[in-house]
């Protein structure tokens, strides 16, 4: 897997194939189309975050360094050892054509076992500058040339190499180590692998496929192309599983969401990574969830946030404006309102009330907050955390709970309300008549700022 590339386009510090699309790496995605395989990643030099990036998804990746950027056979051959340790197939992947399907993996490698000894994707692009041209006679490929070193008569092709290559294992090496660097833009070309295994004796193909499959990010836009197509393959997979989406074009999957059956997701929904919902769950509109498991028929949003470590159970309702991270919220129980539940467990059937807060962090640490199954959160409270609320208890609304709070118990943290009868009428005799006296020209400042008893 070549990954040496610098990505200057791309206009960012981040090495180009650790961008994401579907909250997924570039390098991600290529290293799960070619899962099972013995990977070999070429990185450029700093590219340390590209090789740990891999080795945390493919523990037994090994990785091999490109000095310098001579070309891409060059860059394969970083990989000698690799390759000389024999294998049936080895495929020559590129760590920014992030959306290859494993289908048409398969495909080159059957023509592999078809007797070929080399195989590449080709495409038809709309606009083919910039591609290598694919020479063929009848069925067999002859040779690739590249734009730079094409004539007149190849530019006109517009079969174009899609740059990935099937090498067959025992002729990999021989053919390679063939590769010189005598062209326009003194590189070493992979493509020339064409023209040395015809003149080996050996047979080349190309495998047409669609353009997507070999979709290559090299600009920002390019990548924002790429998420939408691999936005609408997810949408797809996710309505032919069952889903029911109203606006599916404004649903935002990633490339790990999961869904039970009878899941309905209303317009504008964001999922990042790591979310799943379970049978017959609803997400309604404008909300926004990654990290967090949506139990059996629970209900989320509209304008709910389900931030990471956020399990509801069964029949769970999170309401607008409601926020949950690193929280459990057990069967039944509801937060219907304008809340924010973090690292805490709010236990079965428990109801928390508009505007609570778990205060969890104090300037220094995170804390917990337990919630018993049945409590009844008053309106407006603040849970001061560490704190426990047992179960059945009540919290009057309005209180900030700083002590742990017994089972069965009521809670009251808050002032005490005070009734002064005909307070508003004194109120408003004396506002008037400071107005008369400042008509009259009269003391007006004092009497205005005198209030009842
Ligand atoms: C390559 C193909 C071209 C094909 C096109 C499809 C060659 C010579 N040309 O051209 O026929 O139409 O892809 O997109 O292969 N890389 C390294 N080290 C290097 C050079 C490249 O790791 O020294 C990596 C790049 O990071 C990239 C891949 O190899 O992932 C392809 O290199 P790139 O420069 O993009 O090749 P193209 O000119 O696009
Ligand atoms: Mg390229």
């Amino acid at each position: 897997m070549l990954a040496a590339g610098e990505g200057t386009r791309m206009r960012s510090a981040t090495p180009k194939v650790l961008h994401a699309i579907g909250g997924r790496t570039l390098v991600e995605h290529v290293l799960r189309a070619v899962s099972g395989a013995d990977i070999a990643i070429v990185v450029g030099p700093d590219h340390g975050a590209v090789a740990k990036m891999a080795q945390a998804i493919v523990p037994k990746a090994q990785i091999f360094e490109q000095s310098k950027r001579l070309g891409t056979a060059h860059a394969v051959l970083a990989a000698k050892k690799a390759i000389a340790r024999g294998a049936d197939d080895i495929l020559v992947m590129f760590a920014d054509t992030p959306l290859i399907r494993p289908a048409t993996l398969a495909q080159l490698r059957a023509a592999l076992a078809d007797g070929a000894s080399v195989a590449v994707l080709g495409f038809r692009p709309a606009d083919p500058s910039g591609y290598g041209r694919l020479v063929m006679r009848g069925s067999d490929l002859i040779a690739i040339r590249e734009e730079r070193d094409a004539s007149a008569e190849e530019r006109a092709i517009d079969f174009c190499n899609g740059g990935l290559m099937a090498l067959s294992g025992d002729r990999a090496l021989a053919i390679l180590e063939r590769i010189g660097n005598a062209n326009a833009k003194g590189e070493y070309y992979l493509t020339d692998a064409v023209a040395i295994a015809r003149d080996m004796g050996l047979k080349a193909v190309a495998i047409e496929t669609g353009e997507d499959d070999v979709r290559g990010i090299n600009t920002k836009a390019q990548l924002a192309q790429a998420e939408a197509v691999l936005q609408s393959r997810l949408r797809a997979a996710a309505l032919d599983a069952g889903v029911t989406m109203i606006a599916p074009e404004t649903v935002f999957l990633s490339a790990d969401t999961k869904f039970g059956s009878d899941v309905t997701i209303e317009p504008n929904v964001v999922f990042g990574p790591g979310v799943t919902v379970e049978d017959g769950a609803l997400i309604r509109s404008f909300s926004h969830l990654e990290g967090a498991n949506v139990g059996k028929g629970a209900r989320v949003g509209p304008f709910a946030r389900l931030r990471p470590g956020a399990k509801l159970g069964k029949d769970v309702h999170i309401g607008n404006f409601v926020e949950i991270k690193e929280a459990t919220i057990e069967a039944g129980a509801k937060a219907n309102h304008l809340a924010y539940i973090g690292d805490a467990r709010v236990g079965a059937g428990a109801n928390i009330g508009a505007g609570t807060i778990t205060c969890n962090y104090d300037g220094v640490a995170k804390h917990r907050t337990d919630i018993g199954a049945g409590a009844f959160i008053g309106s407006n409270s603040s849970l001061v955390a560490p704190v426990k609320i047992g179960d059945g208890a009540y919290v009057g609304s309005g209180s900030v709970v700083t002590k742990d709070v017994p089972a069965g118990a009521l809670a009251l943290g808050r002032a005490k309300q005070a009734i002064k009868e005909g307070w508003a009428k004194r109120l408003r005799q004396t506002k008037a008549l400071g107005t008369k006296a400042a008509r009259k020209g009269g003391k007006a400042l004092a009497a205005k700022k005198k209030t009842p008893k």
